[in-house]
This record gives structure tokens, C-alpha cells and sequence, in this order.
């Protein structure tokens, strides 16, 4: 086979990644300055641990297995590209989510959530967003009530 063949595909992915990484939102998933919330006078900024958690206890969010069985996968596979950038303890989380979560476990109830603003960058980080959003239940029955209306942050 003709080896220009095999060339040309990779060069069309290889200049569509390029133009990826020179829009300035769509940086790699570690860059810490790719999200969406304003570093001044975010919305979360003033909303303590309690009313975050008030607010999600009241808005009763469910689970991917609160779906019939046979429409879960998308909200597990979403979930899961979410959890890999958010949660503790993983090793692919963002630096934010890391020093958030590190800041949660010892914080008292009324502390603000977005000290040092770890949590604006954390859950408002681009990536992290897109990959929320590739399953709707996921997005907007879980991620966006939880993680930015609760916190006082868009639903972008
Ligand atoms: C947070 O509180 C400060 C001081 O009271 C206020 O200026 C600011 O607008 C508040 N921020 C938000 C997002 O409500």
C-alpha cells in the first residue's frame, strides 16, 4: 500500500490537535488556567460548606442508578471521565481538586468553599465540563446541581 496513504490521516489529526491546543480554553487537562468561572468575584464566592450541603441535600440528586438499567452506561462512562479529573486520590485529578478536597477535609461548616479559589478552578475547569457534559442525565441531573449551582457557579 501506498505509504502516503497511511501519512495523510495523520497529519489531518495531527493539525486538528494543533488547533485544539491553540485555542486558549482547550489546553491540556493539567494546565491549571482553563476554566470558565471569573477569578474575580466568582460565584461561589461567599457560599459556606452549609449552605452548599443544605442546598444539595434539598435538591435530592440522583444517581446513574436512579435511570433504568438499560440507560445508565452513558452517566457511568461520564461519571467516570469526571471522577478521573475531580476527585481525591486520583492520581489524573487537577492540582485545584487536589487542594480543594485537601482544604475540605479539614474546613468547619462555615467556612467559605472557594478558599484560595480551589474550588472555582476545580469544578469550573473546562475539561472537566466538556467531559461532564457527554452524558445529559449526568450533566444536568448530577454535575450541574451539585457541583456549580449548589456552589453558587453558572451552569455553563
Ligand atoms: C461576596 O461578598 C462580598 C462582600 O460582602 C461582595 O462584595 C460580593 O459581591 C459577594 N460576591 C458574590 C458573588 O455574591
Amino acid at each position: 500500500m501506498n505509504k502516503l496513504l497511511l501519512i495523510i490521516p495523520f497529519l489531518i489529526l495531527a493539525s486538528t490537535y494543533y488547533v485544539f491546543r491553540s485555542d486558549g480554553l482547550l489546553m491540556d487537562s493539567t494546565t491549571e488556567d482553563s476554566y470558565l468561572e471569573p477569578d474575580t468575584n466568582p460565584g461561589c464566592a461567599n457560599v459556606t460548606f452549609t449552605q452548599w450541603k443544605k442546598c444539595m441535600y434539598e435538591a435530592n440528586i440522583p444517581k446513574c442508578d436512579s435511570l433504568p438499567e438499560n440507560q445508565r452506561s452513558g452517566c457511568y462512562g461520564a461519571s467516570y471521565l469526571a471522577t478521573q479529573q475531580m476527585w481525591p486520590s486520583v492520581p489524573t485529578s487537577t492540582c485545584a481538586c487536589t487542594q480543594f478536597w485537601k482544604y475540605y477535609e479539614r474546613a468547619s461548616a462555615n467556612d467559605p468553599i472557594d478558599q484560595n479559589g480551589y474550588y472555582h478552578k476545580c469544578f469550573s475547569k473546562v475539561f472537566l465540563i466538556r467531559d461532564a457534559q457527554s452524558d445529559n442525565f449526568y450533566y444536568n441531573k448530577i454535575y450541574a446541581p451539585q457541583y456549580l449551582t449548589c456552589a453558587g457557579l453558572k451552569k455553563y
